[in-house]
């Protein structure tokens, strides 16, 4: 588990500042993101939901998503905050975001609240034995 460092404050409070945009309904539940580039491209994300409630999609992934579909491939940071009825909880990524963020960056650095306190994560870590291209006859 690796040091909360100020930048990574300065990324929670980016995420804080998207999940004001979360489109959520359904669960007023409100998650932000940001996932940042090799290249120090920054990309927020918040969570989307619809009425079909199987087809919302989490925060990190529309963070994820906006920055390959702008050209990025390869991502050093994300910072996840989640903020419920009751005010900021804990945010793990979900399991289908694992899998997603897995396809780019393994070794991404991946912080958000666990039991109450903010804690940086390697994805792969988070997602051992992670299913890739290479399983793929
Ligand atoms: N959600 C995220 O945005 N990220 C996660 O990692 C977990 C769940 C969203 C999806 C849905 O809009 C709401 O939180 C409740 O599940």
């Amino acid at each position: 588990m690796s040091e909360l460092t100020p930048e990574r404050h300065s990324l929670l409070e980016q995420a804080r500042w998207a999940a004001r945009n979360a489109y959520a309904p359904s669960s007023g539940f409100r998650v932000g993101a940001v996932i940042v580039s090799a290249g120090g491209r920054m990309f927020t994300g918040a969570n989307v939901e619809n009425a079909s409630c199987g087809l919302s999609v989490c925060a990190e992934r529309v963070a994820l998503l906006k920055a390959v579909s702008e050209g990025e491939r390869d991502f050093t940071e994300l910072a996840v905050v989640a903020d419920g009825d009751g005010g900021e909880t804990d945010a793990p990524p979900c399991g289908a975001c694992r899998q997603v963020l897995s396809e780019f960056s393994p070794a991404l650095k991946v912080s958000y609240r666990r039991e109450g306190e903010y804690v940086t994560r390697t994805l792969s870590e988070m997602l051992p034995d992670a299913f890739g291209w290479e399983n793929r006859e």
